[in-house]
């Protein structure tokens, strides 16, 4: 049953693909700015699909108590290729309108906002984003909730390895994810003090780094790390090619799914925070059909087709630190 006050503006709120560490302080966020503002505040649970399915509750400030320091998403989420469809997008909009929804605020990354944009231009409805993707791979922001701590999880694994790598004088191999983008394995690569990255934006060379390899044994250099994106190839697929091409034993890892939870680094937290009040500050501004990100420190909005677009300023900072990966290796 929905309790209607009079005048009261109504937000809704919802999680949509890979969960992210920093979506639940994201969630707090957007709930106390939106009650703090005088709003009506609802959280769709299972993403798009339970808009689809009308699972709608009120919330409040209390209701998101305590979940600062929790990973994943107390609203759950989904990817919902029903919601691609003409038929799913109308009874999505059929549900905003039924509940009287004002706006609705999606946390997720790059398909969720193809999704949020259709709303937008099909269906009329005003949607706001905030980027919540380990991938970081929208533009329109230097950071995406959970990027930072998916890196630190990666990293914690790395330094393990090491430990092993060093001690049996091995080859490694390192599968990291991030779909179709290298910001992940560049940065734990290079922080973790790896020999090598491969990642899907830039090309390699694989009998170069084999080369390398062997010219590193040869002066002493028995430590070898690879770091592979999972946009690439699989872990033991690469390690099987340098098998192949040196003679030399190699350990392959996938660290998979581990790099989606755990509680949210500092960082995370905060942009989960600034993110939250900045999307109800967009709604009650009247902005629409735009998400919210962070640039240079500063919060900025931009289009959901420009967001969705590849980022070049991030392709030549990767390029920059992959460069800087190899030089160290020596
Ligand atoms: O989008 C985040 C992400 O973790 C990617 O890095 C990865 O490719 C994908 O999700 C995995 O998706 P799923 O959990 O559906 O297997």
């Amino acid at each position: 049953m929905i309790f209607e006050k009079k005048n009261k503006k109504r937000i809704a709120l919802l999680t949509s693909g890979g969960d992210a560490p920093g979506m639940n302080a994201s969630i707090r966020s957007v709930v106390r700015a939106a009650v703090y503002n005088g709003l009506d505040v609802f959280g769709v649970y299972r993403g798009f699909a339970g808009l689809i399915d009308g699972e709608m509750k009120q919330l409040n400030a209390r209701s998101v108590s305590n979940i600062i320091t929790e990973g994943g998403t107390i609203l759950k989420t989904s990817r919902c290729p029903g919601f691609m469809t003409r038929e799913g997008q109308k009874k999505a909009v059929a549900q905003l309108k039924k509940h009287k929804i004002d706006c609705l605020i999606v946390i997720g990354g790059n398909g969720s906002f193809h999704g949020a944009q259709a709303l937008g231009s099909v269906w009329g409805i005003d949607v706001i984003g905030i980027p919540g993707t380990i991938d970081n791979d929208l533009n329109g922001t230097d950071y995406t909730l959970g990027a930072d701590t998916a890196v630190n999880t990666a990293l914690q694994a790395i330094d393990k390895i090491r430990d092993t790598v060093h001690s049996m004088e091995r080859i490694f191999i390192v599968e990291v994810m991030g779909r179709h983008e290298g910001f992940i394995a560049i940065r734990c690569g290079l922080t973790g003090g790896a020999e090598d990255i491969v990642v899907p934006e830039i090309e390699y060379d694989i009998n170069s780094m084999c080369d390398d390899i062997r010219k590193g044994r040869e002066k002493g250099k028995m430590n070898w790390i690879i770091v592979v994106a999972e946009g690439v190839t699989t872990a033991e697929d690469f390690a099987e090619k340098i098998r192949g091409n040196t003679g030399f034993e190699v350990r392959s890892i996938t660290l998979g799914h581990i790099q989606r939870g755990g509680s949210p680094t500092a960082m995370d937290r905060l942009l989960g925070l600034r993110f939250g009040a900045a999307a109800v500050d967009a709604f009650l501004k009247g902005e629409k059909g735009k998400m919210v990100g962070v640039e240079a420190d500063e919060i900025v909005l931009t289009s959901f087709e420009l967001a969705c677009e590849k980022c070049e300023k991030k392709m030549n900072l990767d390029r920059e630190l992959l460069k800087l990966t190899r030089m160290l290796a020596i």
